[in-house]
């Protein structure tokens, strides 16, 4: 999205309205609905409790978006809906993206004058609960989450067990692994690779229902904390995929449990930063800019990591050689290795 005419500024100006109307009908299903159903807007009005009045105008917007089409007084999904949204992951999935999204919208409010004051927005919006916390809470939210990352994950899952050379490979332990969808992309290239998953206990629980209805049988789950308990050891390979946290500490620690000539798979497409990589451009992109945003509202210190800020934690964590790859996908895929003797 850039910038090329006033009216685009003036279009901006108001897009959190676009915002707003997206994620309702992704929380709703209405494009799913407007599959099965021939609504027109009163029809959609009463599905979804929408005064009428109101709901014409909903449509339209998500109409000049690009997301639907009307013939007739009937709304249907447009063509590129279809490919963008409808193709591309499950109902469900779409609505856990859509409430994460809205979850963030409060440290926005007041931009204009919370910007300047050197406090956490969480100050003002104490009700904001990272994931993490979410996924310990409730099972509910672990299940949609997690089933929600392995459709995200599956393409470039595959595609990293193609990338991965495994010689003398036997054990994959998956940290934070959620579904153990990236296990299950290595291991369909790979054979004779069995993957413990481990996470927290909701995620497990989830998971393992995952792999018995996906058929995986070479992955087992255990509750873990990575951070804090200890971990099994004598392992070929640790894969760390998407996971927020890593310190020259936490490497330290995957490396004593790796056999010698065992290595660390670290997988991030780092917030989109990769899609942009693997595409030439040097920027990051505007889904990492917004998020750096968001992040630097409620944390002062935090910091979003780069490529390099992992390859130098895990050179600190004396693991070496580090080699890295952008993979068509955008996931950046960096192997680091415990030399023996
Ligand atoms: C973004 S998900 C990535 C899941 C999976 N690796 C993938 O790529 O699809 C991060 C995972 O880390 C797990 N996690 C977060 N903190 C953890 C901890 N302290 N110990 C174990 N797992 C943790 C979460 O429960 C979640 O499943």
């Amino acid at each position: 999205m850039r910038i090329e005419f006033t009216e685009d500024v003036l279009d901006l100006l108001r897009m959190n309205v676009a915002s707003a109307a997206i994620t309702t009908s992704l929380r709703q299903g209405l494009f799913w609905d407007l599959v099965d159903n021939e609504w027109d807007t009163s029809d959609v009005a009463k599905a979804y409790s929408i005064p009428v009045e109101r709901s014409r105008a909903y449509l339209m917007l998500l109409l000049e978006m690009g997301l639907l089409e009307e013939d007739g007084g009937v709304f249907k999904p447009s063509q590129r809906a279809a490919t963008c949204i409808l193709n591309a992951y499950g109902r469900d999935s779409w609505g856990v993206l859509a409430v994460e999204a809205e979850k963030y919208y409060p440290t926005m409010t007041d931009l204009n004058s919370r910007i300047s004051q050197r406090v956490s927005v969480l100050n003002a919006q104490p009700g904001i609960k990272g994931y993490v916390e979410e996924l310990q809470d409730s099972k509910e939210y672990a299940k949609k989450f997690t089933i929600m990352l392995a459709e995200m994950h599956a393409p470039m899952a595959r595609e990293l067990g193609h990338h991965l050379k495994l010689d003398g490979v036997q054990t994959i332990l998956d940290v934070g692994g959620g579904s153990g969808i990236m296990s299950w992309g290595i291991i369909e290239q790979h054979s004779q690779v069995t993957s413990t998953v481990i996470d927290l206990p909701n995620v497990c629980e989830v998971g393992r229902e995952y792999a018995t209805s996906m058929g995986w049988t070479s992955i087992a789950y255990h509750p873990l904390d990575i951070f804090n308990d200890d971990l099994p050891r004598e392992q070929d390979l640790i894969l760390m995929s998407d996971i927020g946290g890593f310190s020259r500490d936490l490497f330290a620690k995957f490396r004593d449990s790796l056999k010698e000539g065992g290595r660390i798979v670290h997988c991030s497409n780092f917030d989109g930063f990769g899609y942009w990589l693997s595409h030439g451009a040097e920027r990051p992109g505007l889904l990492r800019r917004m998020g750096d945003l968001i992040f630097a509202m409620m944390d002062l210190d935090h910091e979003t990591p780069s490529v390099d800020d992992v390859v130098t934690a895990l050179e600190q964590a004396a693991l070496a050689p580090v080699v890295s790859t952008v993979l068509p996908s955008g996931l950046v895929v960096i192997e680091a290795f415990k030399q023996a003797g």
